[in-house]
């Protein structure tokens, strides 16, 4: 019966849909875009915050579930926080201090989390309307913003699109592109939180996890990158040989006590060598996997520690902490305080340009 509605689904649903998806506080329509590709598999984004806001994939008896957590309508998203499945930038993560010297200027950013900066402050990339164009030969969304120069503080004239396209190899590509006219800060993610089992199935503690690094970006108890790069290889943060995440994530280990579990940068492995998987995730019970591929030089595991309680997504479905993981692809949280880190500055004129790919099969 499963197996039916799956086949009945590929044949209608193939394609691209635009639906509305509520008006903003101040009047405004917000879309909903659903593309289903020729296996069936789909995805929903809106123009509020360029955000993914449904992946729905089968598990290996055919049933399909959607595995990234989410609201309703775009109401949901205006009132609650977490940055579910949002595209965030201009610089996503933490700055130090909320402030940021480029060219040997300073910028004062918003301190809206402890006298730091977090995911670009108050009106951050996931809380715009976005512009956007649906590519329906090749399965796309294109989003578009023109961020001002001195929005959110930083300078520059930044010219940015998200795009989104679902492969028929069941991927959820993410291609960011821009250019700014001044020397900026250019570091955007993705920030969905997935749960293989279905949004709304409990814990991910079981899922178990690989990450392609040797190494993390070390913080301090608001975690803020205190320069330290330290080896965990062995240690409870350690992801070479898959383990569950439920495994050491209550080890007695400084940085999990500190971030109330894993939230922590990646300094992933065959940097510069440009897209290569760099993560992959995967639950048992349900057999689904999803591979995790980019280009970008670290990637935060964030096990949805400070996910309100009892709230409600999708479908009434009731989230609670650690019932999403995010892989957010990016540059080294506060980059631009640390020398032994990437820079994430872009120079005026040339091309911020990164990939991040989200790919989905069942064992
Ligand atoms: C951060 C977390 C934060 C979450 C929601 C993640 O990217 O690393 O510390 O709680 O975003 O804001």
């Amino acid at each position: 019966m499963r197996i039916l509605f799956y086949c009945i689904r590929k044949v209608f649903d193939m394609g691209s849909k635009i639906s509305s998806f509520g008006k903003t506080a101040d009047g405004k329509e917000v879309s909903l875009i659903t593309l289903v590709n020729k296996n069936g598999m789909g995805i929903e984004v809106t123009n509020y915050g360029a955000t993914l806001v449904a992946v729905t994939v089968a598990d290996r008896d055919g049933r399909i579930d959607d595995v990234v957590l989410g609201y309703d309508d775009v109401t949901d998203y205006t009132l609650h926080g977490g940055y579910l499945g949002a595209t965030v930038g201009r610089n996503c993560n933490r700055i130090h201090g909320a402030k940021v010297a480029i060219d040997g200027k300073e910028y004062i950013l918003d301190d809206n989390e402890n006298g730091n900066n977090l995911h670009s402050g108050f009106q951050g990339y996931n809380s715009l309307l976005w512009d956007f164009e649906v590519i329906e030969e090749e399965l796309a969304v294109k989003f578009t913003h023109h961020s001002a120069d001195g929005e959110q503080g930083f300078p520059g004239n930044f010219d940015i699109t998200v795009t989104y396209t679902l492969t028929e190899e069941n991927e959820v590509k993410i291609h960011y592109c821009g250019t700014s006219d001044k020397d900026t800060i250019a570091n955007l993610t993705n920030h969905s939180y997935f749960n293989l089992g279905g949004h709304g199935s409990g814990d991910i503690l079981e899922h178990t996890m690989w990450i392609d690094s040797d190494a993390i970006t070390v913080t301090d108890a608001r975690s803020i990158p205190t320069g330290e790069i330290r080896d965990i290889k062995g240690s409870p943060m350690d992801f070479n040989t898959p383990k569950k995440i439920g495994k050491d994530i209550s080890a007695d280990y400084d940085q999990l006590i500190q971030g109330a579990g894993y939230d922590h940068n990646y300094v992933l492995k065959n940097q510069g060598c440009g897209l290569r998987k760099i993560a992959e995730a995967a639950d048992e019970k349900s057999g689904r996997v999803m591979e995790v591929l980019t280009d970008s030089v670290g990637v935060q595991l964030y096990t949805g520690n400070f996910i309100d309680k009892d709230s409600r997504g999708k479908g009434g479905a009731v989230y609670q902490p650690r019932h999403g993981f995010c892989l957010e692809t990016q540059y080294y949280p506060d980059a631009n305080h640390h020398e032994n880190f990437p820079s994430s500055i872009l120079k005026a004129g040339e091309r911020y340009d990164t990939t991040t790919v989200y790919k989905f099969r069942v064992k």
